[in-house]
């Protein structure tokens, strides 16, 4: 169902990005992969030995402009953007008192702004096809709230809001939008915690491991080849959040 699909992954260079564009590739799609920084030779070769084409573009997605140029450069190349995952994230923890404007403006920013300015671009080219889908990762932080993360959380929870009201609006053109919520999952992101932190939110997950980027992966490609689920938020997370 996904070969020759064109999709857009941000901040895919690593984590669960990476892990969510080879998940694509194995299914026959083309990869266009957003990354901030640097991208490897080597995944960028992982990605093509699946017989697909990997175009990999340099923006930060927090800047309107740059987002344009992405969706603008995919449509090019490949004539078509199927889907779109909002992956590109950050974290600027703190306790509320100590968190600077600044630690919360570039969460927001890139986040929450970033899925907008991606989304906006990509919307009009899903609108002209009738057809698109729409992936935001968000986090069961932007469910329950957690200490030292109003930033983080604000913006996870937002993105939650984002895709309902992107969903009911584009709807009616067949575009589907949904967001996946993951626990703890080991990236570069959660390495950096204290391992006292590890311990205790271990304590909160009942499948009582982290879980693995794969496990989002899988998700993302069944919601993309799903047309009958919108504006839903799976959790992705050893049963921390059931509803
Ligand atoms: N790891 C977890 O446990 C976890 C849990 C819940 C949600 N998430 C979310 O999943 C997504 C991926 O997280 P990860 O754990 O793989 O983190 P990561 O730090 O390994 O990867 C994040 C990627 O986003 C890119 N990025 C950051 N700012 C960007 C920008 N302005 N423009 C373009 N790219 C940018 C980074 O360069 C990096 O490649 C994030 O949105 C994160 O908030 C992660």
């Amino acid at each position: 169902m996904l070969k020759e699909k064109t999709v857009i992954v941000t901040g895919g260079a690593k984590g669960i990005g990476k892990a969510i564009a080879l998940a694509f590739a194995k299914e026959g799609a083309n990869i266009v992969l957003n990354y901030r920084s640097t991208v490897s030779d080597e995944l960028i070769k992982e990605i093509e030995n699946f017989g697909v084409k990997c175009l990999t573009i340099k923006a930060d997605v927090s800047n309107f402009e740059e987002a344009r140029e992405v969706v603008e450069k995919a449509k090019e190349e490949f004539g078509s953007v199927d889907i779109l995952i909002n992956n590109a994230g950050i974290t600027r923890d703190n306790l509320l008192l100590k968190m600077t404007e600044e630690d919360f403006d570039s969460v927001i920013n890139t986040n929450l702004k970033g899925a907008f300015n991606m989304i906006k671009h990509a919307s009009k080219i899903m609108l002209k096809q009738k057809s698109g889908s729409i992936i935001n990762m968000s986090s069961v932080v932007g469910l329950t709230g957690n200490a030292g993360q109003v930033n983080y959380s604000a913006s996870k929870a937002g993105m939650i809001g984002m895709t309902f009201s992107t969903a009911r609006e584009l709807a009616s053109r067949g575009i589907t939008c949904n967001a996946i919520a993951p626990g703890f999952i080991t990236t570069d992101m959660t390495d950096v915690l204290p391992d006292k932190i590890k311990e205790t939110i271990l304590n909160t997950i009942p499948l009582k491991r982290f879980g693995e980027t794969e496990e989002i992966a899988t998700t993302a490609v069944f919601l993309a080849k799903n047309k009958y689920i919108t504006g839903q938020v799976i959790s992705v997370d050893g049963g921390m959040v059931m509803a």
